[in-house]
């Protein structure tokens, strides 16, 4: 076997494909985690208005436009501005059946990807590590503190994500998407989170912000600040956000 074929990469997308004479098998062997997440316990609930700061722009020059942005002008995000992104990211645009359809599509609309917001500098919205809760619309203060240095830290030393205004954090809940796509919702984790994270940078085009994802941190450092277990809910990729 060549060490190509021995990696572990490889070996997960070879076992992972689906397969037509073994479709349709039952697997019981994942439990089903719950579609949404709260803090009732959180320190305070900030409820935001889904319609706000929305500005008309054209798709096609902001997609001609969009770059990923390391350097942002001084002043705070507005709390609008932060509405009008989290609302591209994952605000909820049609109830069916008892799911929320969402800006961004999610393989079984199971939308395995929470988001966690650090935030150092946005207007009306203490610094702090926020969790945002998707039916309400509303974002949930887990810890008021100032965490740009842990964040750095824990981005290998990207100094942009200390001087954002706002980290967007995405997690993923395993077992939301395991009990029914197995290994294979790993995959469908990350394209999930890459779809969020695109609407997220569109949105920031059409309103004069910039934003740059993030793949490369420590795992573990960021579980911990968003006070995740690594487990059943790990780190899936970041994106810093700041005024142009
Ligand atoms: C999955 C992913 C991870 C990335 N991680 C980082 C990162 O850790 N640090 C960084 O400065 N840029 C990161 N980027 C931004 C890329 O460097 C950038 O998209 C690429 O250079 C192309 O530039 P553009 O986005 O301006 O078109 C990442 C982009 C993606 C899609």
């Amino acid at each position: 076997m060549s060490p190509e074929e021995k990696g572990l990469g490889r070996r997960y997308l070879v076992e992972t494909r689906y397969r037509r004479e073994e479709m349709g098998k039952p697997d019981r062997s994942y439990s089903r985690a719950s579609l949404y997440k709260d803090y009732p316990k959180a320190v305070r609930r900030l409820p935001l208005d889904p319609e706000a700061g929305r500005q008309a722009a054209d798709l096609w020059q902001c997609l001609a436009r969009r770059r990923s942005q390391r350097s942002y002008q001084d002043r705070p995000l507005t709390k609008d501005e932060l509405a009008a992104l989290l609302w591209a990211t994952q605000g909820v645009t049609y109830a069916s059946r008892g799911y929320l359809l969402r800006a961004a599509p999610s393989a079984g609309a199971l939308y395995p990807v929470e988001t966690y917001l650090a935030v150092h500098r946005v207007e009306g919205v203490e610094p702090g590590l926020w969790h945002f809760q998707v039916p309400d619309f509303a974002l949930e203060l887990l810890q008021a503190c100032d965490c740009r240095q842990t964040l750095v830290g824990a981005g290998l030393s990207q100094g942009f994500l200390g001087a954002a205004g706002a980290v967007f954090i995405w997690t993923g809940v395993l077992n939301r998407a395991m009990w029914k796509y197995r290994e294979r919702a790993i995959r469908y984790l990350f394209l999930d989170a890459g779809h969020i994270c695109q609407n997220l940078m569109l949105a920031a085009t059409a309103l004069n912000l910039g934003v740059c994802p993030v793949g490369a941190f420590f795992d573990e450092e960021v579980e911990r600040l968003v006070q995740v277990d690594g487990r059943e809910e790990v780190a899936l990729y970041l994106a810093a956000v700041g005024p142009l």
